[in-house]
């Protein structure tokens, strides 16, 4: 794919019919559950394949584990990643394991695609929508967590985003048709992803704030201030390619910033057919949402709207 577009993934075509998508993600631990750690790791460590268009198969551990971690716990996070592997239908086919200061732990993926059907995060066109599949906000979130600021039922709601696979959703875009771009939302947070996929596709792309979906009590926490050193990253990454339109409260700046961990897909593709993608993905994706446009190449990457 080359280095010039922050593809998700290193593709390796073999034949005409297959090509292997290579990934790795690993990090240290998040939440305090190691099973859910575990589970949330993986979905991660998964979720490039699934932007790519592919599916995952064979997948190996990266766990570090510092002496004062008991037996016990490691098992469990090596069972949520586990469980999430066998869900996503994907061999878990070893790993390595070694000592470190900080626990971590994540994949080494790999996954197949048709060649002709790989999704890049670039090629976005004129008159494509974005869809978003999973809400955002998780690092603000995760914040509010560590601040003991959020209730327990926001918190499951959380974790059970984070720790969901994209493999549905990724599904349901692979079958859309016209799907011109994909990438995952992580790091670089919906602003950052949108701006690669701007830049790389040479348009301006048209985020509407009042679109988000949202993790429930994200807002009033970035409202509060609450918000992760990694957003102002983002933030200032992006702010010279960005125009935020007035009536835009900075809250939105802030959750667009917000980087996420196992994030959900985003897709441009034709407006009628992302209304068709929504209906597929009501059923266990409820909140996924039109949060954006595509328009040709104005004097920024991204506007952003109310
Ligand atoms: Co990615
Ligand atoms: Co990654």
């Amino acid at each position: 794919m080359g280095y010039g577009s922050s593809d998700d993934a290193c593709v390796y075509t073999v034949t005409d019919d297959i090509a292997v998508i290579q990934t790795v993600d690993f990090f240290t631990p998040i939440v305090d559950d190691p099973y859910t750690f575990g589970q949330i790791a993986a979905a991660n460590a998964l979720s490039d394949v699934y932007a790519m268009g592919g599916e995952p198969k064979l997948a190996m551990n990266l766990l570090c584990v510092p002496n004062c971690l008991s037996a016990k716990t490691v098992r469990t996070i090596l069972e949520g990643g586990h469980d999430k592997a066998v869900e996503a239908g994907c061999t878990i086919a070893g790993g390595h394991t070694i000592q470190d200061d900080e626990p971590k732990y994540g994949m080494c993926v790999t996954g197949f695609v048709h060649p002709r059907r790989i999704l890049r995060n670039i090629g976005a066109m004129p008159g494509d929508v974005l869809v978003l599949t999973k809400p955002i906000g998780s690092g603000i979130v995760s914040t509010g967590i560590k601040a003991q600021m959020v209730s327990d039922s926001d918190r499951d709601v959380l974790y059970r985003h984070m720790s969901t696979l994209n493999a549905k959703a990724g599904r349901a875009v692979v079958e859309a048709k016209d799907v011109h771009a994909c990438t995952d939302v992580t790091g670089f947070g919906l602003l950052g992803h949108s701006y690669e996929m701007a830049s790389g596709s040479n348009v301006t792309i048209r985020l509407k704030a009042g679109a988000f979906p949202l993790m429930p009590g994200a807002l009033e926490l970035a409202s509060m201030g609450i918000i992760p050193g990694g957003a102002y990253r983002n933030m200032d990454y992006v702010k010279p390619h960005m125009a935020v339109m007035p009536g835009v409260r900075q809250v939105y700046v802030d959750l667009a910033s917000d980087p996420q961990t196992s994030g959900g897909l985003l897709a441009a593709l034709p407006r009628d057919e992302a209304e068709k993608l929504l209906d597929k993905l009501k059923p266990f994706a409820p909140w996924s949402a039109i949060v954006g446009e595509v328009l040709p190449r104005g004097d920024k990457s991204i506007e952003l709207t109310e």
